[in-house]
């Protein structure tokens, strides 16, 4: 009997093992086959198999990009179309003609407005190309004292290797002059470099202070306190950076120090209220020890009364 209940058991076990290793297998099936989203567009599928520079663009270049997570493939900024079958087609040339948008003169007319193609771009239609969805850094760029030519282009300072832009870091900005090969000295005096080097200062400590803000207002708020012009910066933190980027573009050092201004008026608060408030806990804290000794020398107090009474008093009646 108790063997045949102890085989029951071993094999309730082994069923349970069996059904974790499926579902390990299942969740190893998931992991193996992520999803890819460019698994239907033509243009990565056609250009990471072309010899030289397209594989590269594609395999080397724009799969480190913060595009490429983003999902921004070729034609997001090229524009094409993407959404071609190979099976639709009869040869490879005819399929990139069709991708390229290069048919008749009369679709050409027709789609141009949405998604007309653009192979290549330098100087201020590098800042057109790719303001199709930075707007407002295109501007901004546009009207910098680098916006004439466009020279320093979004790609000179974002790009390496053309496609391959990360995230963008105050690091870009060299304040290293041309004896150290500098990246912003090329074209810059030593004079400019000494504007490069403010603005970049004025970039990190603000970033900073955006940073800090954020932390002591959640603090703040944890023990009841409410503002509107610091919760204005703590919570929306991503926004108030990214605006002073765009502003950063400008170049303009009055628009800079004007914004940085207004954050650092903000963030002042921010310390002087944290300051006050633990403050006044720490009085708070001093008060209640001052009472707490105060109640203990009372009733020591009353205790060598009490003795007094006993010891003394009490005897003498008796
Ligand atoms: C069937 C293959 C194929 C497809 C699909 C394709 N291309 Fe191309 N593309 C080519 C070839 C071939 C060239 C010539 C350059 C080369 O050999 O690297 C080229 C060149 C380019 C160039 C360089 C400029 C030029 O006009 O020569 C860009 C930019 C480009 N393609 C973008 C795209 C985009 C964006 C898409 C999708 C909308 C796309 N391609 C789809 C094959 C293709
Ligand atoms: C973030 C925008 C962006 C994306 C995404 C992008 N490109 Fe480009 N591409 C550009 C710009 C800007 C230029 C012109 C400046 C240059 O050549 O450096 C260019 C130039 C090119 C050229 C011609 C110049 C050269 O270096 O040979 C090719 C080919 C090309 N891209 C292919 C691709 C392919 C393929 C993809 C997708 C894997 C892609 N691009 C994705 C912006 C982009
Ligand atoms: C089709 C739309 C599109 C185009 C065109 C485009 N980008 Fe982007 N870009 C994005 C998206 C989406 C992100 C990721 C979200 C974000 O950070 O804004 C991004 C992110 C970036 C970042 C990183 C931002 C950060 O937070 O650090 C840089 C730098 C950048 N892009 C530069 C460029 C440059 C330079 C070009 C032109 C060569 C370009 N982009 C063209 C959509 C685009
Ligand atoms: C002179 C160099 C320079 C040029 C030119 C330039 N950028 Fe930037 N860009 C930077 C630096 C530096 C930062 C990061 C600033 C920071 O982190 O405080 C930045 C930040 C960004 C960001 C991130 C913004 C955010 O919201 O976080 C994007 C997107 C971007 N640039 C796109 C562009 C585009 C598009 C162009 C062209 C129209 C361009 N940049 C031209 C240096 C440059
Ligand atoms: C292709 C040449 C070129 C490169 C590279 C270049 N600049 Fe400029 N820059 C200019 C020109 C042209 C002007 C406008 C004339 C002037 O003020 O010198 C300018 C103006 C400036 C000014 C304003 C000067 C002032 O005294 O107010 C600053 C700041 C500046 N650039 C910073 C940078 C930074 C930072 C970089 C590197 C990311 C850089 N530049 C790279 C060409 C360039």
């Amino acid at each position: 009997m108790t063997r045949l209940i102890l085989s029951a058991c071993l094999l309730a076990v082994l069923a349970g093992a069996d059904r974790v290793s499926a579902s390990q297998d299942q969740a190893e099936v998931v992991a193996a086959a992520p999803t890819d989203p460019y698994a239907k567009n033509a243009c990565v599928q056609c250009h990471s198999d072309l010899p030289g520079r397209s594989s590269e663009i594609v395999e080397l270049e724009w799969k480190h990009s913060v595009h490429f997570t983003a999902n921004v493939g070729c034609d997001g900024c090229h524009g094409g179309d993407a959404s071609v079958r190979p099976e639709q087609f009869g040869s490879a040339e005819a399929l990139k003609r069709a991708a390229h948008l290069q048919r008749s003169p009369e679709f050409l007319t027709m789609r141009q407005s949405r998604d007309s193609f653009v192979s290549a771009a330098s100087g201020r239609s590098v800042s057109y190309f790719c303001g199709k969805c930075h707007a407002q850094i295109k501007e901004k760029h546009l009207g910098s004292p680098h916006g004439d030519f466009g020279d320093p282009t979004c790609l000179y300072c974002h790009g390496q290797g053309s496609h391959k832009i990360t995230d963008a870091t105050p690091q870009i900005i060299d304040p290293r002059g041309r004896a150290e090969a500098g990246r912003c000295s090329p074209c810059h005096a030593a004079s400019t470099m000494e504007v490069v080097r403010q603005i970049k200062t004025t970039l990190i400590e603000t970033e900073q202070r955006i940073a800090e803000t954020t932390e002591t207002y959640s603090e703040l708020e944890g023990w009841g306190y409410r503002n509107l012009e610091l919760e204005e910066l703590s919570h929306h933190a991503k926004e108030v950076s990214s605006k002073l980027r765009q502003i950063f573009h400008s170049f303009n050092m009055r628009e800079i120090n004007n914004f940085a201004a207004e954050v650092q008026e903000v963030s002042d608060q921010a310390k002087a209220t944290y300051e006050l408030i633990t403050h006044l806990q720490s009085v708070r804290r001093n008060q209640t020890i001052v009472g707490v000794l105060a109640v203990g020398l009372l009733l020591s107090f009353a205790c060598v009364l009490v003795y007094y009474k006993h010891s003394f008093l009490d005897p003498l009646h008796g």
